[in-house]
């Protein structure tokens, strides 16, 4: 249960745009948040992290909570996105793991064995507090815009951990799946624990929404993600059970999976910018709320395309009950933030 004074209990958010979205209602105005929206597009953002590492900024509460907040204020978007990374709880359980700048995460020691599986510890509840305080300083500023709290799905979590680091087709993780499918499963439990302790830990303290980012899932055939990852991500979500947010569930390239990725125990569906929105409605069979579309390609376009761009996924959007616009991935680094708020206003303003 929420506690009594969480925001979607005592009136803040539950009558926001975004919420009454995600639960399937068409407010007047379209809701709009970008994924990645803190981070290196805004000038701010770079500025406060001077000296500081990735994931220590993760882990200081004032810092995480400020950058945070930066990108509500500069563009007035509809959600904050708590910031952190995917690899913060795989930190706090005890795993060795930095954030390469312009690479990404990198493990000191891969997990490629049984045993090295075995060793992995849950995290210790403690470990939690900084995230949060970090979520309740950030909720006690936002008033009624909702906080979306996020974790990594067991499935991209685990391609890090097995490859050590960033790769593009994860084959030493696709490969285990087969070659070990049962510390494959223990594997993806352990990413699927540490990943719902996290949302809950942000849930609990006042995110009023989540999203699971299953950014590598695109790699799998249905079949496969049906039967050695979907069980692990509704585990993931199953550490909710009982708390009445909103899910929203993603993946790049995921385009053949939205059904079995909505099956997991989501509510909303987030969809890159492969398909359109009423072609992903109809392979959804409809009813389910969508999160996207817009090419981040066309943010560094003429502003005209980017407007017949916008139109066409706001138009095709109708298709489903509600419609979140965001962008098909994150908001590439070398974006003119500019940009960014003139597709919120213009967003806005189409109503
Ligand atoms: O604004 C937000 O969306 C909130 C913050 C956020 C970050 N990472 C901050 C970050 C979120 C939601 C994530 C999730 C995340 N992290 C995912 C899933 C979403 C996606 O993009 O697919 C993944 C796969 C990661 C792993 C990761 N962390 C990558 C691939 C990188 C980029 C490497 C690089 O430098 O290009 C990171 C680092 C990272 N996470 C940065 C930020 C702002 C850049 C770090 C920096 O400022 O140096």
């Amino acid at each position: 249960m929420l506690p009594a004074n969480h925001p979607l209990v005592d009136g803040r958010t539950g009558g926001s745009r975004l919420i009454r979205a995600y639960r399937g209602d068409r407010p007047d105005v379209t809701p709009v948040w970008f994924m990645r929206q803190a981070g290196r597009s805004l000038p701010e953002y770079r500025e406060l992290r001077v000296g500081t590492r990735m994931l220590d900024a993760c882990l200081t509460p004032e810092l995480a909570s400020e950058i945070t907040l930066q990108p509500v204020r500069r563009h007035g978007v509809d959600a904050a996105i708590f910031f952190s990374d995917i690899v913060v709880p795989v930190l706090l359980a005890g795993v060795g793991v930095e954030i390469v700048p312009g690479r990404g995460p990198v493990i000191e020691h891969p997990i490629r064995t049984a045993s090295d599986v075995n060793a992995l510890r849950p995290i210790d509840p403690d470990a939690l507090a900084p995230i949060a305080d970090a979520v309740a300083r950030t909720v006690a500023e936002l008033g009624d815009t909702p906080l979306i709290g996020f974790a990594g799905a067991p499935f991209t979590l685990a391609s890090y951990l097995v490859e050590g680091g960033p790769s593009k087709e994860h084959l030493r993780a696709r490969t285990m799946m087969y070659a070990d499918a049962h510390a494959w499963a223990s594997l993806l439990n352990w990413c699927a624990d540490v990943s719902g302790q996290f949302l809950l830990a942000q849930v609990r303290a006042g995110a009023s929404a989540v999203q699971l980012f299953d950014s590598w899932v695109g790699s799998l055939s249905e079949q496969q993600y049906v039967r050695r990852v979907a069980p692990h991500s509704a585990r993931a979500f199953s550490h909710l059970r009982g708390y009445d947010v909103p899910k929203v569930h993603f993946g790049v390239g995921s385009g053949e999976l939205l059904r079995a990725m909505r099956a997991v125990g989501a509510d909303v569906v987030g969809v890159d910018w492969r398909i359109p929105l009423d072609e992903a409605e109809r392979r959804l069979g409809g009813g389910v709320p969508l999160q996207g579309n817009i090419d981040p390609a066309l943010l560094g376009a003429p502003w005209r395309v980017l407007q017949a761009h916008l139109d066409d996924v706001l138009d095709r959007g109708l298709a489903a009950p509600a419609h979140v616009v965001n962008l098909g991935h994150g908001v590439p680094p070398e974006t003119d933030p500019d940009v960014l708020t003139r597709v919120v206003e213009y967003v806005h303003g189409r109503g």
